[in-house]
């Protein structure tokens, strides 16, 4: 093989469902040609040569072996060819083979307080769906227009994890001239959930009148095209956050139906339609009693109140809680390590669908900090005892053999993690005005919140251990109030009064903030 010209590289992928050859720029990346063709892989840390998740393989040419490069392999995989696509710039023409971790079978959270499939037969005047655009996932639900039941359900991987697994990054690929990429990304994935529902209820798309969309700030500007610039940088300011009712054809680019499609309302930047979404699904808005929403992900976001006035904020959590920036961490895929206890004779491990283990997803993770804090392997400032402080905990075997370990860093990760969403609880709480026991619920919203362990997420301090008994694991919550809002005759007022109600605080400009999460840092 050669170079096609001087500037042109011939660049072959083998993937598992698809392959393909394409000419590429020089100055191109591997990882960068894999987007573009519309494959999926998961690229944690954006590109950054970070996460060590765009794993490829050399099967012909020559690729440079990289410091990250060196940093994630060892030296017998370096010498079989693997390499990170992120860093990998061909002067060659090469073939190279994906190796990314396989997220078939990716649990996604689809369940919420209103979210029982109707088995009853009834006929419909017409179809609406409630659609969650997350960071990670992309939950669908088909309800009838009469019966105002939910019929069917679709759920799906966003694959603009491609361009990195938080909002700051796809924000920063959007500024980097990747916006339209990442607007078609959205939009296949929305079709085809949405395509997926019509076929399988057996409707027309005619037939679909109404279309709800509950989603962050930064989702709702890349799927409307609209300028990121001003949502990476002070003072945030989006363009459009209101209520925004649209033809299906300018939010999806085609007109496969004419349905309307409404995106929820947010609150600002950082608290978007899905958090607005959320407080609506759980009834803020006409609650006496002084409750707590928490919804972790790559963002803690939270709000606090009652249908007085509602508090919110958000936290930079990282992508930790979802298995980013952990060493063996990894979505909720089957093999995942999901249990963890340290036994006297051995680690015993749960996994999803009782596969073999390949890692750990975020439920994992907490299991696995919390046994380490409770079994006195790490101590209060976080430090692994020895010999684990160098060679990591080990917890299991790969059905490779390879050893999955928690590592000193994994431990710092939480850290940081939990702290930041600790702190960000306790100064809500302050500038709300309340102590723990005036809170009533502590709802815990996304797929995290519905399967971590509370008694854990104690022990580690991510949760005050003053909300024992008050803690309800709500799922969806973005999802189940945008099927709310088309069940409600009225949930265009309710979702706005909701909306009315909520200020936001700047935890980054807050008094207490720094001090809070310098002590949360610890573990009790
Ligand atoms: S190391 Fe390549 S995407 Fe993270």
């Amino acid at each position: 093989m050669g170079a096609t010209c001087n500037q042109e590289v011939m660049i072959t992928v083998i993937g598992k469902g698809k392959s393909f050859s394409v000419v590429s720029d020089k100055t191109e990346n591997i990882l960068a040609v894999i987007n573009k063709q519309g494959a999926y892989f998961s690229a944690v840390c954006g590109g950054k040569g970070n996460c060590g998740k765009c794993k490829i393989r050399l099967v012909e040419g020559t690729l440079a072996v990289t410091l990250a490069d060196e940093k994630h392999f060892s030296a017998e995989e370096l010498k079989n060819g693997y390499r990170l696509a992120c860093r990998a710039y061909p002067e060659t023409d090469v073939t190279v083979s994906m190796e990314f971790q396989d997220e078939e079978g990716f649990e996604i959270q689809v369940d919420h307080s209103h979210a029982r499939l109707s088995d009853k037969k009834v006929e419909e005047s017409g179809y609406n769906i409630a659609i969650d655009i997350g960071t990670t996932t992309i939950a669908f639900q088909l309800l009838g227009k009469t019966s105002k039941k939910p019929i069917n359900a679709y759920a799906t991987l966003n694959r603009q994890r491609a361009y990195g697994a938080d909002v700051i990054s796809r924000i920063q690929a959007s500024c980097d001239g990747k916006h339209e990429e990442l607007q078609k990304s959205i939009r296949e994935d929305l079709m085809v959930g949405i395509i997926w529902l019509v076929k399988d209820t057996g409707i027309e798309p005619s037939q679909i009148e109404s279309i709800a969309i509950g989603a962050n700030t930064t989702m709702i500007h890349l799927l409307m095209g609209y300028s990121c610039a001003n949502l990476g940088v002070y003072p945030f300011i989006p363009v459009d956050i209101s209520l925004q009712e649209w033809p299906f054809e300018r939010v999806l680019g085609n007109t496969y139906s004419n349905a309307e499609v409404t995106l929820l309302p947010g609150i600002s930047t950082y608290v978007g339609g899905d958090i607005t979404s959320g407080l609506y699904s759980c009834d803020f808005g006409k609650k006496d009693e002084i409750c707590l929403l928490v919804d972790l992900g790559t963002n803690g976001e939270m709000a606090i109140g009652n249908h007085d006035r509602i508090v919110t904020t958000s936290t930079a959590a990282g992508p930790a809680f979802e298995g980013g920036n952990i060493s063996w961490g990894m979505g909720s895929v089957q093999g995942a390590i999901c249990n963890v206890e340290i036994q006297a004779d051995g680690v015993a491990v749960q996994t999803i669908g009782e596969k073999p283990p390949i890692g750990l997803c975020g439920t994992g993770v907490i299991e696995t900090i919390a046994e380490l804090v409770e079994k006195e392997y790490v101590d209060e400032t976080g430090r692994l005892e020895k010999p684990y402080f160098e060679t990591g905990f080990e917890l299991a075997k790969t059905p490779e053999g390879k050893t999955i370990t928690f590592t000193q860093q994994d431990v710092r990760e939480i850290q940081l993690a939990k702290s930041a969403v600790r702190a960000g609880i306790e100064v809500l709480l302050r500038r709300f005005g309340v102590t723990y026991d005036q809170v009533s619920c502590v709802y815990l919203a996304g797929g995290f919140g519905f399967h971590i362990s509370q008694k854990k997420s104690m022990i580690i301090g991510l949760i005050p251990s003053e909300f024992d008994g008050k803690i309800e694991a709500v799922g969806n919550s973005s999802l189940g109030g945008a099927l709310r809002y088309l069940q409600e005759s009225d949930g265009k007022d309710e979702i706005l009064k909701v909306l009315s109600l909520c200020s936001e605080i700047d935890l980054s400009t807050d008094a207490d903030f720094n001090d809070l999460y310098m002590e949360y840092m610890f573990f009790e």
